[in-house]
């Protein structure tokens, strides 16, 4: 049996103010998660307020991103064992918003800004090991654009990026991840993914970790879906056999959302 998680993802949202306002939310309105995992991924500079705000709850708390080396000339990064000396356990690791192919074009934004951050399978995979090797706990993300999609290539892009995040790993170290699916074109438009085709692609995920690390490292790992969760859909989701749990960006900046989820979540189990 694996253990949901449910996992917010804050996005740039929430200055250090909000942010404690945030996390007392969902702690003073949340119930015991029962056998489900609650994470709250935050703003870098809101970590160490965040752990402070959860300190004896059942909440635990994420960073967003890392750097793969452990320290030196890299303005503006922040390294695994940065995020562990805030007291935080977890972190977001390849969310497509960072990957160079996030693929959307706003208003006075050129070709040039799309790739944002220019995250890579390579830096994905560099990343994952540190995260590893400082004890974070990681949730690795991978998803298709809707091009790809609509080519029929989801399962190629998406078995690949899983390969690609999981190069040189040991089936033990495997079995420490979380991998989250996330079909980019889902992410933010309120187009959710039909729960049968995430509980699909996740088997795909699930399929290749198997090629990989073994069956048993496979039927072990966490697999969650993301992309437009809501408290309306979210039980849909939950009782897929694939799916264990949900990696959540806008429902999961209010508490009372964010603990329907957790609920849901919960219920699940
Ligand atoms: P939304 O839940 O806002 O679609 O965001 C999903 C996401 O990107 C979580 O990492």
């Amino acid at each position: 049996m694996r253990k949901p998680i449910m996992a917010g993802n804050w996005k740039m949202n929430c200055d250090n103010d909000e942010a404690c306002k945030l996390a007392c939310g969902i702690v003073d309105t949340m119930a015991a998660p029962g056998e489900a995992e609650v994470v709250v991924f935050v703003p870098a500079t809101a970590l160490t307020t965040v752990v402070n705000c959860v300190e004896d709850s059942p909440i635990e708390v994420g960073a967003q991103n890392l750097f793969w080396a452990d320290k030196g000339a890299y303005t503006g990064e922040i390294s695994g064992r940065m995020i562990v000396s805030t007291g935080a356990r977890w972190v977001l690791i390849g969310h497509s918003e960072r990957r160079g192919r996030f693929g959307k074009l706003e208003e006075g934004w050129t070709e040039a800004h799309v790739a944002y951050f220019g995250d890579s399978d390579v830096t994905v995979n560099a990343k994952t090991r540190k995260a590893l090797e400082v004890g974070l706990k990681p949730i690795v993300c991978c998803g298709e654009l809707l091009a790809e999609r609509q080519a029929g290539r989801t399962d190629e892009v998406v078995g690949g990026q899983v390969r690609a995040m999981l190069d040189g790993l040991s089936p033990a170290e495997v079995a420490k991840l979380v991998i989250a699916y996330e079909p980019v074109w889902a992410i933010g438009t309120g187009e959710v993914c039909d729960a049968e085709e995430a509980n699909r692609v996740c088997g795909v995920v699930r399929s290749v970790v198997a090629e990989v690390a073994g069956p048993a490292v496979a039927e072990g790992l966490r697999v969650l879906y993301g992309g437009s969760v809501s408290p309306d859909n979210v039980a849909g989701l939950m009782a897929q056999p694939n799916i264990d749990g949900g990696l959540v960006g806008g429902a999961s900046l209010k508490a009372e959302s964010f603990v329907a989820l957790v609920a849901a979540a919960a219920a699940s189990v």
